[in-house]
């Protein structure tokens, strides 16, 4: 199948041993009791081309929304296209039984503008998420994230 670019890529389900994939987790999540919250009964994606190069993790939250809890590309092959290509695979699969693909992050120029790009829009935010929730300060580009930020994609 192919997912624009000419790139040529296969997305698979795991359905065994997510934990194979910690690595990639931890790049999204960088505690791993917070990823023990969700990874369980949340479904998981590898895009594989020559080897896995992007994981995603996604839960159903009820209420027609669907939630992205994890996404990752392998640090050598970002800025190629797979995160995107990962995003538009899951709204097309999802779309006849969703209707909302949302996103929880830090508010970092790392993450907010790649959802943005990929067609997300700002919906919400949980004050103090980062503080309350994880043993230690999270650090992206140099400034703490402290509010968890919500971003919507209408499927
Ligand atoms: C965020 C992440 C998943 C993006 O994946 P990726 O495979 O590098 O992204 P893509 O190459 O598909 O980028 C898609 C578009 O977003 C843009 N983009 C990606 N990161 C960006 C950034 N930090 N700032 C601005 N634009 C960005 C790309 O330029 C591309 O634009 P285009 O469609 O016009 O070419 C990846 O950087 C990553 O794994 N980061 C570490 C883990 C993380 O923080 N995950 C999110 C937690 S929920």
């Amino acid at each position: 199948m192919s997912y624009g670019e000419g790139v040529r890529l296969e997305i698979n389900e795991v359905k065994e041993n997510k934990k194979q994939y910690l690595p990639l987790l931890l790049l999204a999540d960088e505690q791993e009791d917070m990823i023990d919250r969700y990874l369980d009964r949340g479904t998981m994606y590898v895009l594989i081309e020559d080897g896995v190069k992007c994981e995603c993790v996604v839960t159903d939250e009820g209420g027609g929304i669907l939630e992205i809890k994890s996404l990752a590309t392998e640090p050598a092959h970002q800025g190629k296209g797979y995160g995107k290509a990962m995003i538009n695979y899951i709204a097309e699969l999802y779309c006849d039984r969703y209707s909302i693909l949302q996103v929880g992050t830090g508010d970092s120029p790392l993450t907010v503008p790649f959802y943005e790009k990929c067609g997300f829009v700002r919906s919400h935010s949980i004050k103090n998420f980062f503080m309350g929730n994880y043993d230690h300060p999270i650090f992206e580009c140099g400034v703490q994230l402290v509010d968890m930020v919500y971003l919507q994609k209408k499927l």
